[in-house]
């Protein structure tokens, strides 16, 4: 204690202990924990790199920029027997049970405004079924589909961990063997005020948030779950963000396109919707490296410039979608090699706090910095990185916001429109408006079916198919 107490004052952070001797045998345990696993020179470092004195940043990379090259899909000139090839590939790759699946779900999910892990959050038109519902369900799917359960692996943070294992827990894991699934807490960040002083949320209390999607990577390798896919045979991670009801939490194409191409990172890419769509950039930087360039970072020019047909130039966007080599994870996870290590960003929040003599601030204003990784950030240390688009409606249709775009609405709208296209498919009349939503609110299970091709097999092999209506729930 002694030591830890005194390395604090040598940073200037003697602060974060000056209501110690008031408290409590407990809260000083606590206070000394979470204190112990904070990297002073590491956030030093940040402060000053990231705040006291911000590089050129985003503008000088953007100075390079073109955009990255994708494999396109059959229907838009990719290569059919290629994409059949990937499916196969990836299709071995599932029977011999080398893949795993991988949600990350440590995040605050501020924006929805919904009070609970985001997971649990109720997407389906007719079930109401969650967001892990939906997923576990899939990965079900897929582990009967190749005769090898799918282990599952949730990344939480200490914010939700406790309330998302109690959810699984009380929903009986939703049908899968509770060994199957595997959670894990994030690491964590402090916040600093602007003088780089860390910020207390209460007098035994560090302001910790979680340190970004892409603390994914240490995680993944301090909490064991690398060391049980190793023991497992698992050498490939599904990775998918929890916001995404429309995800193919396993796509055998995409596992395939990843082992053909010897890749250790491959991702989905789509054409965005629109110019200022909240979406990461597939992009190749000046030295030939594919990267994702967050939107917020792209620059104004690129974020419009189009091509001379008039596409847009820079329209690959990023949906959270990728496909992890163990190792590489391994690799990048472990630390100790500042070569390959993910770059921290900052990120300018209100952060509640207490001030020197212990009294509650709820600022109004931005007062703190976090700083969170970012897993896309893994890009450029990859070799031979895969991207492959993919069709939105197929695979994106994310909640995150309360209402407008992104928002349950839009996403539950997107899910009755794919069940349309599969209804149609396999011959159903089904009224539909002119955006193929149909006019009445039915649903389609993973259990059932997640592809066009497989609602149709299914239909065919019903004895007495039911007619479709409102509530219908195959
Ligand atoms: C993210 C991507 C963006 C991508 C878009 C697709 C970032 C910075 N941007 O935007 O490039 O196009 O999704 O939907 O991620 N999470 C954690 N721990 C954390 C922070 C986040 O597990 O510390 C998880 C969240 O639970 C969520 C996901 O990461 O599943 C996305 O985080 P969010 O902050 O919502 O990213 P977006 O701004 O939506």
């Amino acid at each position: 204690m002694h030591s830890l107490r005194q390395s604090y004052e040598a940073h200037g952070q003697g602060h974060v202990f000056r209501h110690f001797d008031t408290l409590d045998a407990a809260g000083q345990a606590e206070l000394i924990r979470q204190a112990g696993e904070i990297d002073l020179d590491e956030v030093d470092h940040l402060f000053d790199t990231l705040v006291r004195h911000p590089g050129a940043g985003n503008d000088a990379i953007a100075e390079g920029l073109s955009p990255a090259e994708f494999i396109p899909l059959p229907d838009r000139g990719g290569d059919a027997a290629r994409w059949a090839e990937a499916a196969a590939a990836g299709e071995a790759a599932l029977r011999a049970g080398r893949v795993a699946a991988f949600t990350v779900a440590g995040g605050q999910g501020t924006r929805l405004g919904f009070d609970g892990p985001k997971g649990t959050f109720p997407v389906t038109p007719v079930r109401h079924a969650s967001l892990f519902q939906v997923f576990a369900e899939k990965i079900a799917a897929a582990g009967e589909r190749y005769g090898r359960a799918v282990p599952w692996f949730i990344m939480t943070s200490t914010i939700n961990h406790a309330d998302t294992v109690a959810f699984f827990e009380a929903n009986g894991h939703f049908g899968l063997d509770p060994e199957q699934v595997h959670f894990f807490s994030q690491g964590l960040m402090p916040a600093v005020d602007g003088d780089g002083r860390i910020l207390m949320s209460g007098p035994g209390e560090i302001a910790l948030s979680p340190d970004g999607h892409g603390g994914s990577l240490r995680a993944l390798v301090r909490s064991g779950a690398v060391a049980t896919m190793e023991a497992a045979g698992i050498d490939l991670i599904s990775y998918f963000q929890v916001d995404n009801p429309l995800v193919r939490c396993i796509d055998p194409a995409f596992i395939g396109f990843h082992l053909l191409g010897g890749s250790e990172l491959s991702s989905k890419a789509l054409p965005k919707a629109y110019p200022e769509e909240k979406v990461g950039i597939f992009c190749r930087d000046a030295a030939g490296r594919d990267v994702v360039i967050e939107y917020s970072d792209m620059p104004d020019r690129l974020t419009h410039e189009r091509d001379a047909d008039g596409q847009l130039r820079f329209r690959a966007g990023s949906i959270a979608i990728h496909l992890f080599d163990r190792d590489f994870v391994k690799r990048l996870g472990t630390g100790g090699d500042a070569s390959v290590a993910l770059p921290f960003h900052r990120a300018h929040k209100k952060v509640p706090h207490v001030d020197g003599t212990g009294a509650r601030v709820e600022p109004t204003e931005p007062n703190g910095w976090k700083f969170e990784m970012f897993v896309f950030d893994a890009l450029p240390f990859a070799k031979n990185p895969v991207i492959i688009e993919t069709a939105r409606e197929d695979d994106f249709s994310p909640v995150k916001n309360a209402s407008g775009n992104d928002s349950p609405q839009t996403s539950r709208d997107d899910q009755l429109r794919q069940y349309a296209r599969w209804a149609k498919a396999a011959g159903i009349d089904l009224a539909t408006d002119g955006t193929g939503l149909p006019t009445v609110a039915f649903e389609v299970t993973p259990r059932f079916a997640d592809t066009t091709e497989r609602f149709v097999a299914a239909w065919r092999a019903l004895a007495d198919p039911p007619a479709i209506g409102e509530g219908t729930i195959l």
